[in-house]
């Protein structure tokens, strides 16, 4: 089975076991991993790197990975409290645990920056690359398998690579991957992407074959996430979208330009609604693909589909595993800073669906913080699409936590993306399209499309209170007022 992986002869002598390999990681050490969602990231070593701590070394890493990762790496140096500092994004519990109660610190940033700020040595020296391959080529070229995320950059700066090849991914996964690797200015070229099916680098990533200290054969398969049954509310929203989407086109040839979905079950349900929608020739132009995909390539309403990870649930895996000589004629995995790339996606026309956790009657969302200071997972993806798509929309239930928060307020409680950039908000109530609105139009599309019924008569009162009283009249705010539903939230446990 090895033999057809590692296909290098000089690298055949780096075999060694995860708790050898793990040896070359020390203690202050900057890791740069491969993983991108719980899709082809390093397994083997991290667990052994868990289990020096547990032996009472003392041991604390930081980590880069290209977004978050399984629990094999996030979730257990995590536990086992080596992490000292997580960049870029992450959506484990117990990391979020350690950033909340301030013993990790987390930098969230922008996923198409990451490889860039890696060039640059924004981070400090990268010391260990330590990434998971399906197979190494004959000439040492890394074959990566279900998310290409940073790979390429971190295999590249690195001062020592470390390679897990994994035999539960197949090496039928060989060919998905179009690596390409931009120069730093002022030498960089324009990305020569115009359809989101184009092909502009190799299918492997060039490696240095001396950079390479160890090699290790795991079987540990992606811990992926069951995607949550579809519910009503999230059907609903769904279906607004869709309908939203289907004005939109009017007169088009039911063709809508290339889409971007951010994760969560929303993002699933509103995918998975495109499936019974009229829409034919869908293209994706986005960052992970879920099992929704699979369902609209087999329905085939999607001609292309290009991300830099698949991500699929466990329900699902098989499926995709034997027939994935079907899918990967329709899938290309490309490297984040290319899929995330605002030249691209603005030259593409990109439609982005993201998800926000709260939003204001201006229009600002909150993606990330809980009452304004309680890390959920970080901006991921959704800032480099929504800054530079054709169309911005953001979908979210209209409250939370049984009804005792609004998702609309007056003011969100931390900013991630701002009403400059996001034109339209969907939730279960209805659709608000911002595009062209003052501020003080906005606030009305938005209270009465999309606020939900316990809440509009508050919010309409905030609003028309804040006109009437206050001096400025482009964007009324009352400001002794504008988080009292969040400090009402926090003392009284209900925004009502
Ligand atoms: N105020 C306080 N808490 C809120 C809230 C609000 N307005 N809205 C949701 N929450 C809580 C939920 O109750 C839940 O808490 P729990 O885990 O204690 O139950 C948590 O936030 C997550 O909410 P949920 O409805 O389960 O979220 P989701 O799975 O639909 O994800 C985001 C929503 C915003 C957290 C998620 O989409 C995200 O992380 N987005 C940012 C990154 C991103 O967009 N990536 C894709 C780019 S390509």
């Amino acid at each position: 089975m090895l033999k057809e992986r590692l296909r290098c002869e000089k690298l055949k002598k780096k075999l060694t076991t995860a708790k050898e390999a793990s040896m070359y990681i020390k203690d202050g050490m900057l890791v740069g991993t491969s993983g991108f969602t719980a899709a082809g990231y390093p397994k083997a070593v991290p667990l052994a790197l868990a289990e020096r701590s547990k032996n009472g070394e003392d041991l604390e890493i930081s980590i880069i990975t290209g977004a978050s990762v399984g629990d094999e790496l996030d979730g257990a140096l995590s536990r086992a409290k080596i992490i000292k500092k997580r960049y870029p994004y992450q959506t484990n519990k117990d990391s979020r645990d350690c950033i909340n109660d301030g013993t990790m610190e987390y930098c969230d940033m922008h996923l198409s920056h990451t490889s860039q700020w890696i060039k640059y040595n924004f981070f400090g020296d990268i010391d260990i690359a330590l990434v998971e391959a399906v197979a190494i080529t004959e000439e040492g070229g890394i074959i990566p398998s279900t998310s290409v995320g940073n790979t390429n950059v971190l295999i590249e700066k690195a001062k020592k690579v470390i390679v897990e090849i994994n035999t539960s991914q197949p090496l039928e996964l060989e060919g998905i991957h179009d690596i390409y690797t931009t120069e730093n200015p002022p030498n960089r070229k324009p990305i020569p992407i115009v359809k989101a099916n184009d092909i502009i680098g190799t299918n492997f990533i060039p490696c240095d074959i001396e950079k390479i200290v160890a090699i290790v054969e795991t079987d540990i398969s992606d811990k992926t996430r069951e995607v949550s049954e579809i519910d009503g509310v999230s059907k609903k929203i769904s279906n607004n979208l869709i309908s939203f989407l289907e004005n939109e086109v009017k007169g088009l040839n039911k063709r809508l330009l290339p889409l971007q979905s951010g994760v969560g079950s929303v993002a699933n349900a509103v995918l998975g609604g495109l499936v019974k929608s009229n829409f034919e020739n869908i293209t994706l132009y986005s960052e992970v693909l879920q099992d929704s995909v699979l369902d609209l390539i087999d329905s085939g309403k999607v001609d292309f589909a290009s991300a830099t990870a698949i991500t699929i649930s466990p329900k699902r895996l098989k499926d995709f595993y034997e027939n994935i000589e079907k899918y990967k004629e329709k899938i290309i995995l490309r490297p984040q800073e290319i899929s995330n790339n605002p030249e691209v996606i603005r030259r593409l026309g990109v439609i982005s669906l993201n998800t926000a956790m709260e939003v204001d009657i201006y229009g600002n969302v909150n993606s990330t913080n809980v009452l304004g200071s309680g890390m959920i997972n970080g901006i991921g993806g959704s800032g480099d699409y929504t800054r530079n798509a054709y169309l911005s929309i953001f979908t979210t239930v209209s409250i939370a936590k049984n009804g005792d928060i609004s998702s609309i307020v007056p003011m969100v409680s931390h900013h991630d993306h701002t009403e400059h950039d996001v034109n339209v908000i969907v939730t279960e109530q209805g659709v608000a399209d911002l595009r062209g609105l003052c501020p003080r139009d906005r606030a009305k599309v938005i209270i009465e499309n999309c606020a939900h019924p316990d809440y509009k008569e508050k919010l309409l009162d905030y609003y028309t209170k804040a006109l009437k009283g206050g001096k400025y009249k482009h964007t009324p705010h009352n400001l002794s007022k504008a988080l009292s539903w969040h400090e009402r939230y926090i003392k009284t446990g209900s925004m009502k």
